[in-house]
């Protein structure tokens, strides 16, 4: 497992809505079979991204198994794209457990899980991932309910607008 490398190498401006719909239904045979259902709140308009669109898939995806493993009973699975100055990011939460303050600090290393059969590599490879994008991931417990956690995820340089047609403008 290299960590050094970047993990990007197909840079395109992508819709992170379109790399949104692909995770969801990569995933959404499990949601189904578990009962779960995604719920999405988009509190941005449509948000166009430069980036390598399979990573950030995979790192949908993770932060997805995630929130469906730490669900042992039916719940849901909150989706949140945000507009950040020329940012752009996404929140994934679940109404799962949430995570134990002691092991706040430890999420994103390399082979630390809690998983009797876990890697520990989801959340590693994902920071590793946002970072060559220049972005930031990080976990947090959600102040919107008790039982509620929130990964404040995907936060993207080099977010792009569409104004007409095929033209882009860069915001840096
Ligand atoms: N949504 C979540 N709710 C509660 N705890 C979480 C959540 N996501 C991650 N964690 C905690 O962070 C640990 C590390 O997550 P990570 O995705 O890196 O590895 P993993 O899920 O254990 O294994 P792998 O991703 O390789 O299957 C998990 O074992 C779990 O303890
Ligand atoms: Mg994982």
């Amino acid at each position: 497992m290299q960590f050094s490398k970047p993990h990007i190498s197909k840079l395109r401006i992508e819709s992170l809505q379109v790399c949104l719909d692909k995770a969801k239904s990569i995933i959404q045979t499990e949601i189904e079979r578990r009962g779960h259902s995604f719920h999405m709140e988009e509190k941005a308009g449509p948000l166009f991204v430069e980036m390598d669109p399979d990573k950030i898939v995979q790192v949908l995806v993770n932060l997805f198994k995630n929130a469906i493993e730490a669900m042992h009973e039916v719940g849901e699975i909150h989706i949140s794209t945000y507009d950040i100055k020329d940012h752009a990011a996404i929140e994934v939460s679940d109404n799962g457990p949430g995570i134990p303050e002691s092991i706040m600090d430890k999420l994103f290393n390399p082979f630390f899980t809690t998983k009797p059969s876990g890697t520990g590599l989801g959340l590693a490879i994902s920071q590793k991932i946002v970072q060559d994008h220049g972005g930031r991931i990080g976990g947090s417990i959600n102040e919107a309910g008790l039982s509620n956690f929130a990964f404040r995820t995907v936060s993207l340089r080099g977010y792009s607008k569409p104004l007409s047609g095929d033209s882009f403008v860069h915001y840096q």
